[in-house]
């Protein structure tokens, strides 16, 4: 309980990332899969995730992020995509494991995709619930890395077409966000946590 207040509190946006460092595709992938541990509603997961490790591919992301320095010395970059057709693609796989597992009985398969589906045929719809979905990846995904004793930075400070264009990512997806990832450089210091409201300013109990 206490560890996971420490990883929460922890975490910052990361302005200065040690540029020598690298991360292995299997640390990468292993934090993902964390990640993808996430609440989604009907567990549709409707995130895709494209990550840039290359020097080069970085660097053409920097540009796309508004020279954004620390796109290029983060160790990797994770571009989050929300997938607005997620119902189409992964409905069957997702009812069929919860037939399996028994959530869910067989016959009421079809019922239920069909109502699943008419609520993702709303284009607004779908938008929403893959990039409120993926918000909740991402956020997994910046505590999941900090167990591993790395850092991230979450941006939406970039051309999304631009980025789009150079990733090949399908015209209909969003771009929530990138997420820098990598070690701080240890020669550089970060400002003091920036201000946060308290609870009697954005709560109430009722
Ligand atoms: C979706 C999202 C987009 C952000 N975009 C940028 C960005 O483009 N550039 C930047 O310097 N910081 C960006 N930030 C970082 C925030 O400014 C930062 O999280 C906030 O100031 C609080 O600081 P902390 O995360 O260190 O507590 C972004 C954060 C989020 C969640």
């Amino acid at each position: 309980m206490k560890e996971c207040k420490k990883l929460i509190t922890e975490r910052r946006a990361i302005t200065f990332f040690d540029s020598a460092k690298e991360i292995s595709d299997d640390l990468i992938k292993e934090i993902l899969e964390t990640a993808s541990l996430a609440p989604s509603a009907y567990n549709l997961q409707p995130w895709k995730v494209v990550v840039a490790i290359s020097k080069e591919k970085k660097r053409i992301l920097k540009e796309i992020a508004f020279n954004q320095q620390k796109v290029e010395d983060a160790s990797a970059v994770i571009v989050v995509i929300a997938n607005p057709k997620a119902a189409v693609e992964n409905i069957d796989r997702v009812l069929e494991s919860s037939i399996e597992l028994g959530y869910m009985k067989k016959e009421r398969k079809e019922v239920a995709k069909q109502r699943i589906l008419s609520v993702w045929e709303d284009q607004e719809q779908a938008k929403r619930k893959a990039i409120r979905d993926s918000a909740l990846f991402s956020m997994n995904v910046m505590i999941a890395a900090r167990v591993y004793g790395l850092e991230t930075h979450p941006m939406d400070g970039f051309d999304e077409k631009k980025l789009k264009e150079f990733l090949n990512i399908d015209e209909e997806m969003y771009v929530p966000m990138i997420i820098a990832i990598g070690y701080k450089d240890p020669d550089k210091a970060l400002l003091p946590r920036a201000y946060r409201f308290k609870f009697e300013e954005f709560g109430e109990i009722i």
